[in-house]
């Protein structure tokens, strides 16, 4: 995968570095703001910039207090979700996926839910928002259990006209380099809640509140989660570009989709993302980027767990995906000559 990054947005970049310079704010400065507002507008929910993804859960699952409760989670995900609700002194309840949309099964959170079950963790994996997102939803209030979105692969991802992280309590987006806005490490937030969106502004930065030009401590839980100026004028960067990178996705994503008839099908309403376009059993494709999770990535395996998961164990076995990074180097080939490019 390449991280194309051209001569202009090396320009606009540069542009922002000197006025971090110009500032003299290297951290809590005017760039972080910014960004956030970016982010904000884009999604259309309020934003505080963290460190990275795993952060961002973290700080949403602490605000939460989730410690000693359980927190249900899909077993197919990148262990950084089960990682942060660990770190947040929680227990880990696996759940498995479905086969339609590889996001959290319903089905099985009804069989693993229990009066200790506080938060579940829907991540939108591969870039789409998870279709039964309404029905989650509507479980969770029911039960009274809070729905956090671990918005990793999901920029870009829209149903109904609702952006990922607008469904549950929060989202936590990542910015790490193989994700679809890449700013090399970063994470952000998003909520409609603006007590947490505050709380976190106070848990990234030690707890500390300035009243008054006087320094309080009003949380005493709080640690360093804060996201540096400079990261901060890359995300802004990035962001101008974000609308370019989606649309350079679907147009790829419209060509797979005259190729590759066993894939997964979008509900009416749904835009992917693309952080990965999703096949199933083509044993011809010659080329390929990473699956979206393989067995070894399973939470459940890696912790030792003996459970069964088959719709997970189903789907790592039996997809694949063909290149869909921003800037591939055929994506501008047609129909055929991509057939020919990908398949036996
Ligand atoms: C689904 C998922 N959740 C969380 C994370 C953690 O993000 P970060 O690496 O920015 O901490 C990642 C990726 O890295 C991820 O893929």
């Amino acid at each position: 995968m390449i991280l194309p990054f051209d001569e202009k947005n090396k320009k606009e970049y540069y542009k922002l570095l000197d006025k971090v310079f110009e500032s003299n704010f290297w951290s809590e400065g005017l760039m972080v703001k910014e960004f956030e507002n970016k982010f904000s507008e884009y999604t259309n929910l309020n934003s505080a910039a963290v460190t990275n993804g795993g952060t961002a859960l973290l700080t949403i699952l602490s605000y939460l207090k989730v410690q000693d409760k359980e927190v249900i989670v899909p077993t197919n995900t990148f262990y950084a979700t089960s990682q942060a609700v660990k770190m947040a002194g929680a227990t880990v309840v696996y759940a498995d996926c479905n086969k339609y949309d590889l996001c959290i099964s319903l089905e099985d959170i009804k069989k693993k839910v229990t009066e200790k079950t506080k938060v579940i963790i829907v991540v939108h994996i591969g870039g789409h928002i998870a279709f039964d997102i309404d029905e989650l939803v509507k479980f969770c209030d029911r039960k009274k259990i809070f729905l956090v979105e671990d918005c990793a692969h999901a920029h870009g991802g829209i149903f109904n006209g609702r952006m990922a992280g607008d469904f549950g309590i929060a989202g936590a987006y990542s910015f790490y380099s193989t994700k679809t806005m890449p700013t090399g490490e970063g994470g952000m937030i998003v909520s409609k809640d603006n007590d947490l969106i505050e709380w976190t502004r106070l848990f990234r930065n030690y707890g500390k509140k300035v009243i008054d030009g006087k320094v309080n401590y009003p949380l005493k839980n709080g640690f360093n989660y804060r996201m540096n100026e400079f990261t901060a004028a890359l995300g802004i960067v990035q962001m101008q570009r974000l609308n370019e990178i989606l649309n350079w996705k679907t147009e790829l994503a419209q060509k797979y989709d005259e190729i590759f008839q066993n894939k997964i099908n979008y509900p009416c309403g749904m835009k992917s993302g693309y952080y990965k376009y999703i096949i199933f059993e083509y044993s011809n494709l010659k080329i390929e980027t990473g699956k979206v999770f393989n067995k070894s990535d399973f939470g459940h395996i890696i912790d030792g767990l003996d459970i069964k998961l088959p719709n997970s164990e189903w789907i790592a076995d039996n997809h694949k995906c063909p290149p869909i990074y921003f800037g591939w180097e055929y994506a501008n080939k047609n129909i055929s000559e991509l057939k020919t490019i990908l398949l036996n």
